[in-house]
């Protein structure tokens, strides 16, 4: 295996490369999540998925041209329902396909529910060096309503299982549920913060789309924080992880001793990734033209199409240079480091409109320093509303 060091010093100003690897099971399907989720009594054949996994990640690392990946993340779906055994059969794929840092970054989203000991250890010895844990609330009846398959002292109990076997452990929440107040969240963040390691995913509860919780919505049934309740949350939430030494570094991302999740920062900084498993996306710069893939979502067709092609692509559609550089302004005002206009510039093939840019700054939607761009945390709440005045 090789060191990373040179790949990053190389290309610290292009967000760097990465793999993505979804799987897309669950044991249950959660009423607010639309992830690419799928939930199969009958079983799945780990084995079967695995090699399409190794084959799709051969055939997507020769489009790519690239090597030696600075992360890797499996998520789901739950990731912690593969088998070791699969896990490390992926992990030898990419290392084969493009040569795996030793020091890379190895993600996996765990969900506290499916935890049993010798499945980290096996993860760990697999190579994982970093677990993402779906704890979302350690109140019950939050996780109840959350249709959750655990309680808070499992999640507990598996947190501190985590933290006993991987060096970099990551805690999701989501606040901002039906009926909760300021009070309780403050309540439960503060135990999290006493709990946790150094990187913590805090996210507001969004309804989505043909998801359970958005036919319920819809109906009256299910009440969200208001606009300006959400802001309060968000504001407190700011307050408690900043006096526990956490620095915001993205919206909903936490950290401090510069835990920062590599793989995520990678995304919001305008990377290329490899995106396998059935309804993964990538971004990748094919035949010098970055390029944004999706697999088939369903994952019986994604295997049948790997198996038959090579590849489950659904989607592989180059894309032009006004849709590269909106996305890089999307993902890189998402970070408190914010973008830098020349990098910008750069991928736009044209500066950004800089009468726009200190119009904004002048009103306090954005701040500026030197050639770097970002929003202050004052104007966060507007992040969208600022990304659409300054899109091309
Ligand atoms: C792919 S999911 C989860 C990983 C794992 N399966 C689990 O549930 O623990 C990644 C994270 O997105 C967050 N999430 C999913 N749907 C959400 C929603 N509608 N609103 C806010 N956060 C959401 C949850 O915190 C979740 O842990
Ligand atoms: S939140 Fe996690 S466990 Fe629940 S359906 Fe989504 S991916 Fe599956």
């Amino acid at each position: 295996m090789e060191t990373l060091e040179d790949d990053v010093t190389t290309r610290a100003d292009d967000g760097g490369f990465g793999v993505y690897v979804h799987w897309p099971f669950c044991q249950s399907k959660c009423p607010y999540c639309d992830f690419n989720s799928h939930v199969r009594h009958g079983g799945v054949d780990q084995q079967r998925y695995a090699r399409a996994l190794a084959r799709e990640l051969a055939t997507m690392a020769s489009w790519s041209g690239e090597k030696n990946p600075t992360s890797v993340f499996f998520g789901g779906g739950t990731p912690s329902l593969m088998e070791p055994a699969t896990v490390a059969t992926v992990l030898e794929a990419i290392d084969d396909a493009l040569g795996l840092p030793s020091d890379a970054e190895i993600t996996l989203e765990a969900n506290p529910s499916s935890v049993e000991q010798s499945r980290f250890e096996g993860f760990r010895a697999a190579g994982v060096n970093r677990v993402s844990l779906g704890v979302q609330s350690l109140h019950d009846d939050a996780l109840v309503a959350l249709g959750r398959r655990h309680d808070a002292a499992t999640a507990r109990a598996a947190l501190a299982l985590a933290q006993g076997i991987f060096p970099r452990v990551s805690a999701d929440l989501i606040y901002a549920r039906p009926g909760q107040t300021t009070a309780d969240w403050a309540d439960e963040l503060s135990e999290m913060l006493e709990i946790c390691g150094n990187h913590l995913s805090l996210y507001q509860l969004t309804i989505e789309e043909g998801t359970r919780f958005f036919d319920l919505h819809e109906a009256g049934k299910l009440v969200v924080p208001e606009d300006d309740a959400a802001a309060d949350l968000y504001e407190l939430t700011h307050a408690l992880t900043s006096a526990a030494g956490f620095a915001r570094y993205e919206v909903s991302n936490h950290a401090r001793d510069d835990e920062e999740a590599r793989h995520n920062l990678l995304y919001w900084r305008g990377g290329r990734y490899i995106g396998a498993g059935a309804g993964a996306h990538g971004r990748l710069d094919i035949e010098g033209t970055r390029t944004a893939t999706a697999t088939h979502r369903r994952p019986e067709d994604w295997l049948t199409a790997v198996e038959a092609n090579g590849h489950g692509l659904a989607e592989r559609e180059p894309l032009d240079t006004a849709a590269t550089a909106d996305e890089f302004l999307l993902m890189g005002l998402r970070l408190s480091e914010g973008l830098d206009l020349d990098a910008y510039a750069r991928r736009a093939g044209a500066p950004l409109d800089e009468r726009r840019v200190d119009a904004l700054a002048s009103e306090g939607f954005l701040s500026r320093s030197g050639r770097r761009i970002r929003i202050p945390d004052a104007a966060r709440l507007l992040t969208n509303a600022i990304v659409r005045e300054l899109a091309s």
